[in-house]
């Protein structure tokens, strides 16, 4: 059979009618109405009604279309002709035409589905199917099916298309795509790197690149000017709902360039990917400093779409009698807060007291809230008798509330607990009121971040170490002065989601050392992981810098979708676990051993290894019975019994006869019932009602196997 003439499903029209064409594709969905059958044929452009009936159609043929089930995979010939004025399907495009069959060929069948694919009711009105209900995993292990659906096909067609977008006008701009190595050594982007070991280099990994940000650094010192990837990034990270482990970015550099070169690139950039979903962004999108972001929204990737920015109060308190922002002033603390203009109806004082300042504001991590609204010009509330008359005045007067205003405000004796809490009860108000506007797209650049921030451990880069600092002339061994440095770097946000970030870079080596040292990296740790890069940085590297942009999150942004697992093919699960290929999965001991994984000496041999072989997890895994740590005694000491009656056995072969049954058979469920084999068994009918056989083996619902 040859499909040269091959019609697309999708795209024909009143202009095709009394055409003969030949279309092939999956059914999805079938009607049998007697003696005439219709189906709907889809193929990638979309669905077409095509009709069985023995008026056109031989016998056989019918036959055949009457055997049909979902998603078996056909090729059809026939008419287009048009459909009667009552049978027009207007959810699909191709609604007013059909194609009457007149030949039929499967070219492959289909097994029941693990969950409906078709998207289009058959008859117009009945309204259209989604996978919401469909468990995701579900969808993942099948992830080729669900890519069927045309929402699927539409949301990676979509991706393409921006992709082409991109590729158009950086190579417009001049930009050239370059390929950066995946198996590579570490770049420091914040997160557990994604490690390769090596067979031919035992006991040596390699790392996959988190960003290829040396790389693209090292192109700008070759002279490249301008490049850009559209490349697959690992990072081993706490995952979220816009975060996977492997993403893809469009990274970006280019030399002799300043932060405005940037802008104006990636402005553009983002307003074609835009268009792309019928989105119009409008240029120049304002910008931010961090501080600006933090001080107003609690976030420094602000929501701007809508207001309850945050206000400073601190200064009405000073000579306050009220008890607890006493105390926070005395310890130098703040009180800030938001005020949600004419909603104190949608908020009771029930809702506020016990909701808001019981449950939600201490799960944000503040202490509690305060809350107050506005009646009659005056502030209303649990506690405002405890506030001067002037007090009072003034926060109506900050706040810039009016009747039917309501004031929430947050006091602690840390800063950074008051802007946080209050970041996420802003966005908690606006998402509980409807107040974030569907949509509508706020575009924002973040600039001057602090260049370093303190952890756990100590000081780390807020980006990552190559970023240039706004001034050189610093001390690295003045914690102090380190912490009041700004950095050359930039983030993009939209809606209150980090779209990308970049920044100038530091092209001089004597500069870079001093970052490093002030990150506390002695020379041998900077000559161990950063050595060939700071060399590169010695024959003439120029100003340069760049940006990476998360192609995931942005195509998601764009197509509206409920994750960015959406967009992506074949993505993980929220555990980082793909459904469809097991992946993670154990691999072989023979494997593990030419990799030369075990024995890696000292005391911390690797867990299941041939050293750290616990019997118990195998036979946990084998039997795919979790064991919890009560259990796990029990089955050890059952294992260990096990294998000394083994070595009986062993020790007593050929002396004694073979033991067949320890004990005596009995039923532990029903103790008084006397066992007896199934007849059903004995005439091989047990499971006469699985839903499918294969060779000798019956296919039963997973929670048999
Ligand atoms: P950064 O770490 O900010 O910068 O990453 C750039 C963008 O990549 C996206 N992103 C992710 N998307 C999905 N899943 C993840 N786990 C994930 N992590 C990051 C975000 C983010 O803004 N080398 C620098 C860029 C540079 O300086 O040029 C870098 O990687 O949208």
């Amino acid at each position: 059979m040859t499909y040269n003439g091959r019609s697309n499903c999708g795209y024909l029209t009143l202009a095709d009618v009394g055409r003969e064409v030949q279309v092939a594709g999956w059914v999805d969905a079938l009607r049998d109405h007697g003696e005439v059958i219709f189906i709907h044929l889809r193929d990638r452009s979309g669905i077409v009604q095509v009709v069985f009936s023995p008026e056109f159609a031989p016998p056989r043929i019918c036959e055949c279309a009457a055997s049909l089930r979902n998603e078996f995979c056909v090729a059809a010939t026939g008419r287009v002709m048009e459909r009667a004025k009552t049978t027009i399907n207007p959810s699909l495009e191709t609604g007013q035409i059909e194609i009457i069959a007149e030949d039929l060929i499967i070219l492959s069948q289909s097994e029941t589905l693990p969950f409906p694919i078709s998207e289009k009711a058959m008859v117009g009105g009945a309204g259209a199917r989604e996978a919401g209900s469909v468990a995701e995993d579900l969808r993942l292990q099948y992830r080729y099916l669900d890519l069927r659906r045309p929402s699927m096909q539409n949301y990676l067609s979509k991706r393409h298309r921006i992709y082409k977008r991109v590729r158009d006008f950086l190579d417009q701009q001049s930009f050239i795509e370059i390929e950066t190595p995946m198996l590579t050594k570490s770049t420091p982007e914040g997160a557990r790197d994604y490690l390769v070991p090596s067979r031919i280099h035992q006991r040596r990994f390699y790392a996959l690149p988190q960003s290829p940000q040396l790389f693209k650094q090292l192109l700008m010192i070759s002279g490249f000017e301008r490049y850009y990837q559209i490349v697959r990034c690992f990072r081993d990270e706490d995952l979220r709902p816009n975060r996977q482990p492997e993403f893809t970015q469009l990274d970006i550099e280019s030399s002799f360039i300043d932060e405005e070169f940037i802008y104006e690139l990636v402005e553009e950039l983002t307003v074609r990917m835009f268009e792309v979903g019928g989105i119009s962004l409008s240029r120049p999108f304002p910008r931010m400093t961090y501080q600006e972001a933090m001080d107003t929204t609690g976030s420094d990737r602000p929501d701007l779409r809508f207001g309850l920015r945050i206000v400073e109060a601190t200064d009405i308190f000073r000579d306050t009698t009220y008890g607890i922002f006493k105390q926070v002033l005395l310890r130098g603390g703040c009180i800030r807060g938001i005020a949600i203009k004419g909603h104190s109806e949608n908020l009771s004082k029930n809702v506020l007291q016990n909701e808001y300042a019981k449950e939600i504001v201490p799960g944000f991590g503040a202490k509690g809230m305060t809350w107050m609204r506005v009646l009659d010009t005056r502030l209303e509330s649990n506690i405002v008798q405890f506030f001067h008359k002037d007090e009072q005045r003034a926060i109506i007067e900050r706040f810039g509330a009016e009747n039917g205003d309501v004031i929430m405000m947050i006091a602690d004796a840390s800063r950074a607990v008051v802007i946080s809490a209050l970041g996420q009860l802003r966005l908690h108000v606006a998402g509980r009121l409807g107040l974030i506007p569907v949509n509508e797209y706020r575009p924002v650049w973040i600039t001057d971040f602090p260049l370093f921030q303190t952890t756990e451990e100590g000081i780390t880069s807020s980006h990552h170490p190559f970023t240039a600092p706004d001034r050189i002339d610093f001390d690295p061994t003045d914690r102090e002065a380190l912490f009041k440095l700004r950095s050359r770097a930039y983030d993009l946000v939209v809606n209150g989601e980090e779209l990308g970030g970049g920044s100038i870079r530091i092209n001089d080596r004597n500069l870079q050392h001093k970052i490093f040292k002030a990150l506390g990296l002695s020379d041998s740790e900077v000559e161990e992981k950063f050595g060939f890069f700071l060399r590169a940085l010695d024959y003439g590297a120029p100003p340069h810098g760049g940006i990476a942009l998360g192609m995931d999150r942005i195509v998601s942004m764009i197509l509206n979708t409920s994750s960015i697992r959406e967009v992506i093919a074949f993505p993980k699960n929220r555990s980082a676990f793909c459904p469809l290929t097991q992946a993670p999965s154990p691999v072989a001991h023979k494997q593990l051993a030419e990799l030369g994984l075990l024995n890696l000496g000292g005391e911390k041999q690797l867990a299941g290894t041939e050293e750290h072989r616990d019997l118990t997890d195998v036979l946990s895994f084998v039997s795919r019975i979790a064991l919890n740590d009560k259990e796990r005694p029990a089955v050890a000491a059952a294992l260990k019994e096990a294998a000394r009656l083994a070595g009986l056995v062993k020790e007593r072969a050929g002396k004694e006869d073979p033991i067949f049954s320890v004990l005596r058979l009995a039923n532990r469920t029903r103790q008084n019932a006397t066992g007896k084999p199934s007849p059903l068994a004995e005439k091989g009918e047990l499971f006469k009602n699985a839903p499918a056989m294969k060779g000798h083996f019956f296919k039963v619902a997973s929670i048999l196997e």
